[in-house]
């Protein structure tokens, strides 16, 4: 017996949905039914990612860093099933000894800061049965040198979602945490360098090959059909805690 789709008449926010981990959930969620809305900073790269989507999707150009820009998004807009936070900027990746500590702060802007605005004002739209997933990293659990302040900033998203899971019941609140995925996170590398992490990171774990956006997509799918899960974080990492 066929199922039919948990997305069928289902309309899913995905906040940084125009590239990368949150345009794949997009890509997934859209084509098993769902209504899509995706939001970003780039009105050429919000279009596009709409087009490539086609007609279960829609658009709109809001910077997240900004509170009182996500606060009047979630006033104009009804209700809908499912918040999915996927934004991120390029990273603060610094030795201890040279990291400016303002900048430092700003790294916690968008991920942290943003996600819970988000929260915030989205999370009195979602319908019963509804759910929210916030994204975080395996650094948060195996940081490397350098990764002081951006794996600070992926445990307090596992903390959050913990926390948020507590606050919001009945909606469920989870978080996925990706290796190293091949997205455009990477694109202020140099490509010849780009290209080597790659490699040598996928050549170092189990699975042989870094993350491609669509293996942590189904992740984000699956947490949001579940059901029954809250407060976790699940991990699509290639088996980066392992090495
Ligand atoms: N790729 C990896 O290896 C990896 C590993 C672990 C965790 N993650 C996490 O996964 C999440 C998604 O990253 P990704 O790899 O998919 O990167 P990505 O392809 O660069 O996507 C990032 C998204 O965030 C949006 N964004 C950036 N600044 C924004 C702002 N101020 N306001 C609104 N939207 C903004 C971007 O769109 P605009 O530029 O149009 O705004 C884009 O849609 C991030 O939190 C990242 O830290 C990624």
């Amino acid at each position: 017996m066929q199922q039919s789709s948990g997305f069928v008449n289902k309309r899913v926010v995905i906040l940084g949905g125009s590239s990368g981990i949150g345009l794949a959930v997009a890509e997934q969620t859209a084509s098993q039914g769902a209504k899509v809305v995706i939001v970003s900073s780039n009105a050429e790269r919000v279009q596009k990612a709409v087009e490539s989507l086609g007609d279960n999707a829609r658009g709109h150009t809001v910077d997240l860093s900004d509170e009182s820009a996500i606060e009047n998004f979630f006033a104009k807009f009804g209700a809908f099933d499912h918040l999915v936070f996927t934004a991120g900027d390029s990273l603060h990746l610094h030795d201890l000894a040279t990291t400016d500590l303002k900048e430092a702060r700003r790294a916690f802007e968008l991920r942290y800061w943003a996600a819970l605005a988000a929260v915030k004002y989205g999370s009195t739209n979602i319908r019963k049965g509804g759910s929210i997933v916030l994204t975080t990293g395996i650094a948060g659990q195996r940081p490397r040198k350098g990764w002081v302040v951006a794996a600070s900033v992926c445990g307090t998203i596992e903390a959050l979602t913990r926390a948020l899971a507590m606050e919001l019941a009945p909606i469920r609140v989870n978080a996925v945490s990706p290796g190293v995925v091949r997205t455009n996170l990477w694109q202020n590398m140099k490509a010849a360098e780009r290209e080597q992490l790659y490699e040598s990171v996928g050549n170092s774990l189990p699975v042989g090959r870094v993350g491609e956006p669509h293996d942590i997509a189904q992740a984000y799918l699956f947490l949001m059909q579940e059901g029954f899960g809250t407060g976790q974080t699940i991990v699509v990492d290639g088996g980066t805690v392992l090495v």
